[in-house]
């Protein structure tokens, strides 16, 4: 029941909240140093932070396979690509800290398992065509919802996005390319091909997240015009890029259902198997325990490194107050 205070507040917004309100009607971006409903700042923390976690979590799957790629060339190209995700990640937690959070607590909640990262990377890469299926798919699917969040309102999130977009279509050619060899390759090799496609399709399709009918935030995201389309919509806009590429790839996608419906121009699809979906997300997924643990590991081996980065800059603070 609405009482007589929120009509209050709801008709008399503060000076600051009018300011809010006007920027993002104006379509406008809000900055480090503006006033924001806790709200916003809250959803952007959990937002950015998440999305900063999958990047570096995201250089596991395929640092797997940098010793074992089939040529210097791909080798080379691999380890650029990974080395993206982690200056992608990098961007990501400094957009994050200009909320009011700081590097170590996203870091602890990530090793203490408390945080979220995308699922997708608690599949296993256990070929090389997974390569391919990774850059092709999952960094597609990355630049549908990515493209949409260069025009997020909150600054440092819209600006980091710009570039980590960049970069991401390169991933995505590189991974089409992958296939496209293999599947002008040997029919051992264009198996491969299909098999990964096989197993990377569905987990793809469901990091757009639920249905839109259960995506609770879905509606204040985009209010906030951090979120600009639906899970559902981006969906569609994924499916309609990769049918097109699927057939000069010669191959299939793996829903029989599959199928453009010329009326609504929508793509009609099976049912998505949103039990698995749950399971990975709950962290029972093939990876999940393994991922955390590599992270762990990755951060207490790199202690020394930080704090020797401490200790120069105290030892450049204190020589810097001398000369002054
Ligand atoms: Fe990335
Ligand atoms: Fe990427």
């Amino acid at each position: 029941m609405t009482s007589p205070a929120d009509l209050a507040v709801a008709s008399d917004p503060t000076p600051e909240e009018a300011q809010f309100g006007a920027i993002i009607a104006a379509d406008g971006r809000i900055e480090p140093r503006d006033w924001m409903p806790d709200a916003y700042r809250r959803t952007l923390v959990r937002q950015i932070s998440q999305h900063a976690h999958s990047e570096i979590i995201g250089m596991q799957p395929e640092a797997n396979w940098i010793t074992r790629a089939p040529s210097l060339k791909r080798k080379a190209i691999l380890m650029a690509k990974v080395q993206d995700e982690a200056g992608h990640g990098l961007y990501l937690y400094s957009a994050a800290q200009t909320l009011g959070t700081t590097r170590d607590d996203m870091m602890d909640a990530l090793i203490a398992g408390k945080a979220r990262y995308s699922s997708i990377f608690n599949y296993p890469t256990p070929t090389w065509a997974d390569m391919g299926a990774i850059g092709w798919l999952v960094d597609g699917a990355a630049i549908c919802n990515q493209v949409p969040l260069c025009r997020a309102s909150y600054g440092p999130y819209g600006r980091a996005m710009v570039r980590i977009c960049k970069e991401e279509s390169f991933h995505q050619r590189q991974g089409f390319e992958i296939l496209l060899e293999l599947m002008r390759g040997t029919p051992a090799q264009q198996r491969m091909a299909q098999d990964a496609v096989d197993r990377w399709y569905w987990p793809s399709l469901q990091m757009f997240g639920p249905p839109d009918d259960q995506s609770p935030n879905s509606a204040q995201s985009m209010e906030w015009n951090i979120k600009r389309f639906t899970n559902d919509e981006l969906r569609q806009r994924f499916v309609g890029m990769l049918v097109p590429q699927a057939e000069v790839l010669g191959v299939t996608l793996p829903d029989p259902e599959l199928r453009l419906d010329e009326a609504s121009g929508r793509y009609v699809m099976s049912e998505i198997d949103w039990t698995e979906f749950n399971e990975v997300l709950a962290g029972r997924g093939p990876m999940n325990a393994e991922r955390l643990k590599r992270r762990r590991d990755a951060h207490e081996d790199g202690a020394w490194v930080r704090e020797a980065a401490a200790a120069y800059a105290a030892k450049r603070a204190v020589q810097r107050e001398a000369a002054a």
